[in-house]
């Protein structure tokens, strides 16, 4: 409708701010300069940019601060800077480009480009020499067929490194300033003067350039588009006519395992989310580390208090129950009244008539080994519950009572108050509702468990995200720490800046998938930590040492063997230990996650890749390629997952609602011969990570596109999941909860109909509206699967134009077994969250009309012969 008259717009004005005045055809010049250069700005985060001009005076900036190549290297914030980018073009054509990270790191970046536009993986060369590595300059040698890297350090020194290749290096040799060459030239911009290279390029060069500008911009436009401007776009539109034909006879089968759930430990999601402890830092092994010392309160003695006189509370290190767990508490009671107090995580809500399991581990130091008072005390009503239990002389034991709340509150606190006086050391203080979900044992929330379980997922991704790869080499997700009894397990830093008690471990996982009827997922670590790790190695180029590889590959199968493995594998044998004889059916892993495809992470992946194919072919491996859509670990991931036959991949990408509804098409371009897609994180978000009706909608959308490309779309998993209030590091999500409230969103209940309603065949058909402009035929989807096994017919159906659409249905053929229907609509006003799926019985027969809600999701499930 307007697109036209935008898109003539947007090149007007992208011609005016690129190129300074319109170039018509004949002023095309054959060849120009092409100055690259990188700015100060933002902390050197904006990349590398472009000007062009014809006689070196002139200069035309080729989109202000638009960035054809950024640095990948480190966490963001701090790092990722490009610093005196050096580009150069060598003897074969290919553009090089080396820069200088920060002023304190041995290292400096290299990526190669055939076109300036899409650039190859970058590496990050460590040297040997120098104080720091500043001012990189590459020149080739051909009598050697060499490529030399010069480089200053911070004491006016100069150095330099030879490489065929840009993956082995020569070690660095310090040279004289003479011999540093840097053929930089400074010109003045409109944005003032910069440093960079000049070349003279054909004039395709740079008219390629301007034109992926421009096409950036087109794009960032369509991605904008909100349902905000649609009194505008869509004005004067009327309710829309749609015939609807079913194609049954081009029928073909599509996954069955498309709608799962990510779980990672994320917001909150574990530890005072699904997993059921009541209690906050049970075992007092916060740490300062676990948010880098930004809380000085965050340490082992968080969440709990003491109140009375005549005691003190400290924490001890000296003989712990378990080396995983080092910190316990002495409480030191002169006067018997004292009690140490437990917050649990904003409060504890208990529900009246229920019963909690309450354990911990205790040990008299000195003194006289009593009893202890276990309270359960609301702030408003008083004493809950309560129960005396006995305290263990001189080793630790563990020690259980049964707390049976009197009142239902949400404001409720632990107290321990020992009953004589002496030095009594405490740990592993856990309080459990006996109903947890299916009443496991160190089980998870019932209401949050169950609100997953009513999505029908297929699988459940774990332990992440960013969790399963961590924030430096030390933190990766080793899931034998998860495992075994509470106190031997080993609790770390959770990498969303809090504390991961490891109490929701791999057999708590394994278990929960069961009790859902979903497959496990587990997404370990591919030898590297998070491309944004901050700690230890900086990001990729700390991959786990090649000669600890060979143990953290046998870790990887361990983990299969601990799933599948028979009793009488060592594995195995724990598995049946915790309670399970019988395996887990494992058959999907995946190694890696959004990494950042460098050399050391293909290294690293290659060898877990090959050794899992080797020893377990029956699994299938999911490789990774990116955190986005596109864009270099994008393009080098799927290049790696080709050349190495990886048969599933891992996509992921955030995107506004705009994007999902302009990128209905991104599968059906793929390759059918490559790898299958499990597109394991993505949600839809308006600016300022806001979501609501709209955001599900265009998630809803996109869905129908997703089952028709179910060919190649194995799984796919909206992320993140849970989100405890107040305690979010990421927005959106999809279900927030407090203590005794679960809120799911609207994008929760797309996934859910989705998720109920999944079909294994997909059935094509064609929309034929009664208004033929893109804008309006792009906001209806459609989509159509069956359930071989009860042979109903799916019919979901999308709207999202501020009309309603009357819609003619013609099955062509296929026998409706039941001439009444249940249709469930999700409709609403498209700015708000509170809109839930609403069912009614609709007559259907094998042609039959449908009246699509403006803005609405519609499923309709018949019975078929
Ligand atoms: O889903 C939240 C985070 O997004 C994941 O941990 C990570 O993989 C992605 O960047």
């Amino acid at each position: 409708m307007n697109r036209c008259w935008l898109w003539c717009l947007m090149v007007v004005f992208v011609q005016q701010t690129v190129s300074g005045k319109v170039l018509n055809r004949k002023d095309v010049p054959d060849s120009a300069y092409l100055f690259s250069y990188a700015t100060t700005k933002n902390n050197n985060h904006d990349g590398l940019q472009f000007a062009w001009s014809r006689d070196k005076e002139t200069w035309h900036v080729i989109g202000e601060d638009f960035s054809y190549l950024k640095s990948d290297y480190g966490p963001w914030g701090s790092e990722k800077r490009m610093i005196t980018p050096y580009l150069y073009k060598d003897a074969k054509g290919l553009w090089h480009c080396v820069w200088s990270l920060n002023d304190k790191d041995h290292i400096f970046a290299h990526a190669a480009s055939t076109d300036l536009i899409n650039w190859r993986r970058q590496s990050y060369p460590m040297l040997q020499q120098g104080a720091n590595c500043l001012r990189p300059v590459l020149q080739y040698n051909p009598d050697q067929d060499m490529y030399n890297v010069t480089y200053a350090d911070a004491n006016q020194k100069y150095y330099t490194v030879a490489t065929h290749n840009f993956k082995s290096f020569s070690s660095a040799k310090e040279i004289p300033a003479a011999s540093y060459v840097n053929s930089t030239f400074n010109i003045a911009l409109p944005e003032g003067r910069v440093n960079g290279q000049l070349n003279r390029v054909p004039w395709a060069v740079i008219d390629r350039l301007i034109k992926y500008y421009e096409q950036r911009q087109y794009k960032i436009t369509q991605n904008g588009e909100a349902f905000s401007q649609d009194t505008q776009r869509f004005a004067g539109l009327k309710t829309l006519e749609a015939a609807i034909t079913v194609e049954p006879q081009k029928a073909k089968p599509i996954s069955d395992m498309l709608v799962g759930v990510f779980f990672e430990d994320i917001n909150y999601a574990a530890d005072g989310g699904l997993y059921g402890e009541l209690i906050q830092n049970r075992d007092f092994e916060y740490q300062l580390t676990d948010k880098k010392g930004r809380d000085k309160s965050w340490n082992s003695t968080h969440s709990w208090k003491l109140t009375g006189d005549n005691s003190t509370f400290t924490i001890d290190s000296v003989s712990p129950i378990h080396p995983n767990n080092s910190h316990y508490a002495v409480l030191n009671t002169q006067v018997p009244g004292a009690a140490l107090i437990n917050a649990g995580f904003d409060g504890i809500a208990v529900k009246a008539g229920e019963k909690y399991n309450f354990s911990v581990f205790t040990k008299q130091l000195n003194g006289h080994a009593g009893k202890l008072l276990v309270r359960l005390v609301s702030d408003k009503g008083g004493v809950l519950a309560q129960a005396t239990i006995n305290v263990a002389n001189t080793q630790w034991k563990a020690q259980a009572a049964v707390l049976t709340a009197s009142a239902s509150a949400t404001d409720v606190h632990l107290e321990l108050t020992p009953q004589t006086s002496g030095r009594l050391a405490l740990d592993m203080l856990s309080l459990f509702p006996q109903k947890t979900f299916k009443s496991r044992k160190n089980g998870m929330r019932a209401d949050l468990a169950q609100a997953i379980a009513d999505i029908h997922p297929r699988f459940v991704r774990f332990p992440g995200g960013c969790v399963s790869h961590g924030d430096g080499l030390a933190n990766i997700y080793r899931w034998k720490n998860t495992i075994g009894t509470l106190e031997a397990r080993k609790p770390q830093r959770n990498i969303w800046n809090y504390h991961q008690s490891a109490g929701l471990g791999y057999f708590e996982y394994f278990q929960f998938c069961e009790d859902i009827g979903a497959q496990p997922v587990p997404v370990v670590a591919a030898g590297v930590p998070c491309q944004n790790s901050s700690t230890g190695g900086n990001g990729q180029q700390g991959g786990i040492p090649m000669s600890e590889m060979n143990a953290y590959v046998q870790d990887i199968l361990d983990l299969v063997e601990y799933a599948n493995g028979d009793v009488s594998t060592t594995w195995g044998k724990k598995r049946a230990e915790a309670g399970h004889p019988k395996p887990f059916n494992l058959k999907y892993i995946g190694i890696g996650n959004e990494d950042l495809i460098t050399d050391v992470f293909e290294e690293r992946f290659a060898m877990i890749y090959k050794a899992m194919k080797r020893v377990h072919p029956e699994i299938t491996v999911i490789g990774t390629v990116g955190p986005f859509f596109e864009g270099t670990d994008y393009d080098e991931g799927w290049d790696v997952a080709t050349r190495m036959h990886v048969p599933m991949v891992d996509e992921h990408y955030y995107e506004t609602s705009g994007w999902f509804i302009n990128n209905q098409d991104f599968y059906d371009k793929y390759d059918r011969s490559k790898s299958k897609v499990y597109l394991g994180e993505y949600a839809a978000h308006l600016p300022g990570s806001k979501t609501n009706l709209e955001t599900a909608l265009a998630e809803a959308l996109y869905l129908t596109s997703l089952e028709r490309n179910g060919d190649v779309v194995s799984m796919s998993s909206y992320a993140p999941l849970l989100a405890r209030e107040g305690h979010t590091q990421w927005n959106p999500d999809m279900i927030y909860f407090n203590n005794s409230e679960v809120k799911p969103t609207v994008a929760y209940y797309v996934q859910q109909l989705y998720g109920q309603n999944a079909g294994n065949q997909y059935l094509p058909s064609t929309v034929a509206l009664s208004d033929t402009h893109t804008a309006v035929t792009k906001r209806v989807g459609i989509s159509v699967v069956r359930d071989s096994q009860t042979q109903d017919l799916i019919v979901k159906l999308a709207n999202l134009l501020p009309v309603a659409v009357h819609s003619n249905v013609d099955l062509k053929g296929i026998s409706v077994a039941n001439q009444k229907a249940v249709a469930t609509i999700l409709q609403g006003n498209p700015a708000g969250k509170d809109a839930k799926p609403v069912e009614s019985t609709i007559n259907v027969a094998n042609k039959f009309t449908a009246d699509l809600p403006a803005y609405s999701f519609t499923v309709i499930r018949i019975k078929t012969k």
